[in-house]
């Protein structure tokens, strides 16, 4: 067993899962603060040099787990570990999120998809290394190409 701590909280428009965008399509826009603990403020030294960040989170208003589910993206159903479903066996959140500013211990963002008052578990520059040609999108992909059809 692991036992991690916050190093800070997400400050998001979304009080409640239903406000955030879903499905094919959706994009994920909104603005939000990723306010950091002042115990952790070090830790942020030469953060503004990155366009996109590397969020991890926890699910903390998720239930239980579901290994096989439907996500909103699609009418099939899908492994959890093929899937971003929030109901998930350890419930860890990653979202890219841009960097539009920092102001201290408080880093303006755009592209949350968390509820407010998320707990933060990580930050990381968001360093992408793989070249588009050789992503391949899976079942989200057949998703997109049925919807156009
Ligand atoms: C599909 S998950 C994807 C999250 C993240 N981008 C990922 O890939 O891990 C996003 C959904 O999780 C739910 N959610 C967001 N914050 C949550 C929280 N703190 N606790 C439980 N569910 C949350 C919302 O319903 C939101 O639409």
């Amino acid at each position: 067993m692991f036992t991690f701590r916050p190093i800070g909280y997400a400050r998001t428009p979304y009080k409640n899962t239903q406000q955030v965008p879903k499905g094919l399509g959706a994009k994920q826009e909104a603005e939000g603060v990723l306010e950091i603990l002042p115990e952790f403020e070090a830790g942020l030294t030469d953060i503004e040099g990155f366009s996109h960040l590397i969020v991890i989170w926890v699910f903390d208003r998720s239930e239980g787990f579901e290994l096989i589910g439907t996500p909103p993206s699609d009418n099939r159903p899908h492994g959890v570990f093929a899937a971003r479903s929030p109901r998930r066996p350890n419930p860890i959140g990653l979202t890219v999120v841009e960097l539009l500013r920092r102001d201290g211990t408080r880093l303006h963002v755009r592209g949350v998809d968390m509820l407010d008052g998320t707990p933060i578990l990580d930050l990381k520059p968001y360093l992408s290394s793989i070249p588009f040609e050789k992503l391949r999108r899976g079942w989200l992909a057949e998703a997109e190409a049925r919807t156009r059809k």
